[in-house]
């Protein structure tokens, strides 16, 4: 199909890096014709950014978006002539749109967590039974070449049957989770929905099956947080000389972050009790066929210290990969044999964006079938959930299957 017409609810920063970058990789002449956003001169800007002869060449060249504003996703649709949908609003407004979009049967794009909570999940997965809508969620872990490899591998027997995976995230980025829009806990509801649905969801595709059941644990306040006022930012702040998290030390220790003015990460904002965001968590997991997982995710990790990918065992072998090292090691347990693989990368989210754009537009183009359709949404969530309720009752917790009464 050649000018896809695309439709967008909320065309924030990581829907707009998409679309002017890997969307428009592979379909130049993409256009984004109808967008729903209150701030729409925060929308403008990031159309005018990205305009011919403002780093255009970059995202593959391509035709400029002539864009109408619409009230509601309704309105858009009715009036639109669009071809797909993409939904990027942030996490709490991600169910009821894509409720409304279930009702037009145009090929949809739906940022992660596509829930926070049991009721929206299951009023999600209602609106999606028997709907014609077909989605591309965005998980782009998922579809990376890398975890696709090990996938390959582990079909292949590899490890025989698999027994176990270990995974870990340790997240070099993580002071965003403290310092930006994700501090927000009714927009968020924690780091399990927020970042770990991306690593249940390559869990459950790696080990073939769904997670059932979940004992988890959450660490709060001992990093982030605190108690500096309301609205507290470095550039009134007289601890700036000391503070790690200062623009000035950032930038010295070269410890990451944003090195202009911010937020501070351990105001009053940031939440308290279980309304914060955790320092770091972990769950046991347990698949349907009783093999069992370990995972863990760590948000104060700087610099080399980011790692994010999985160990996945059986009696026959191993296959563990990373991607920040972007390798993935097989080791034969019964055979003098073990292998590396180094993959050439430096791609967004480690190539999976790409491979995202790739199934969203054969979606619009021909309706080929996502990699990533609403179920795996819905499943992470229910693990996501799972895991949030047993850190918080201190128990194992069972976790919903798409499709159960
Ligand atoms: N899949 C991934 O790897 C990945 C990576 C980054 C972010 N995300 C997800 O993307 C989502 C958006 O994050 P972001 O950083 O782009 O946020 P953002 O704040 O930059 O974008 C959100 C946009 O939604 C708009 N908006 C707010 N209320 C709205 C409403 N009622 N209707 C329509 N639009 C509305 C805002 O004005 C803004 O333009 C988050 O849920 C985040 O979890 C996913």
């Amino acid at each position: 199909m050649s000018g896809i017409r695309l439709g967008v609810v909320g065309y924030g920063g990581r829907i707009s890096g998409l679309i002017q970058g890997v969307f428009r990789e592979l379909a130049a002449d993409l256009q984004v014709t109808g967008i729903v956003d209150p701030d729409e001169a925060g929308v403008r800007s990031r159309i005018d950014s990205a305009a011919p002869g403002r780093g255009w060449a970059k995202a593959g060249g391509g035709i400029a978006d002539d864009v109408t504003f619409y009230r509601d996703i309704d309105q858009m649709v009715k009036q639109g002539q669009l071809d797909a949908l993409a939904i990027g609003t942030r996490c709490n407004l991600h169910t009821p749109l894509a409720i409304r979009a279930a009702q037009y049967n145009l090929p949809l794009f739906l940022e992660k967590p596509v829930a926070v909570d049991m009721r929206q999940a299951k009023a999600l997965e209602a609106a999606f039974d028997g709907s014609q809508c077909r989605a591309v969620v965005s998980f782009p872990l998922r579809v990376s070449p890398l975890c696709e490899l090990a996938r390959q591998y582990i079909d292949e027997g590899a490890v025989g049957d698999p027994v176990h995976v270990a995974a870990t995230n340790y997240v070099p980025y993580g002071t965003t989770y403290w310092e930006a829009a994700y501090r927000d806990y009714d927009v968020t509801h924690g780091l399990f929905l927020q970042k770990a649905t991306h690593d249940f969801d390559y869990l459950m595709y790696l080990m073939g099956q769904p997670i059932v059941r979940v004992a988890a644990t959450a660490t709060r306040g001992h990093v982030y947080g605190g108690d500096k006022p309301s609205g507290h930012r470095c550039s009134v702040c007289d601890e700036v000389a000391d503070c790690l998290e200062s623009p000035q030390n950032r930038r010295r220790n070269s410890s990451g972050g944003t090195t202009s003015d911010h937020l501070c990460l351990f105001s009053v904002d940031c939440g308290e009790g279980h309304r914060l965001n955790e320092d770091a968590s972990s769950a046991v997991l347990e698949f349907a066929d009783g093999s069992q997982g370990v995972y863990t995710q760590v948000f104060y990790a700087r610099r080399d210290a980011g790692t994010r990918g999985a160990n996945v065992s059986g009696y026959l072998g191993s296959v563990a990969f990373d991607w920040y090292t972007d390798e993935l090691k097989r080791v034969r347990h019964h055979a003098p044999f073990s292998a590396v693989e180094k993959a050439s990368g430096g791609a967004s989210h480690f190539g999976g964006d790409l491979e995202l754009a790739r199934d969203f537009i054969a979606l619009v183009d021909h309706g080929a079938d996502s990699r990533t359709p609403i179920e795996t949404g819905l499943q992470s969530v229910y693990a996501c959930l799972a895991a949030k309720e047993s850190a918080e009752k201190s128990r194992f917790v069972n976790v919903r299957l798409v499709g159960q009464n």
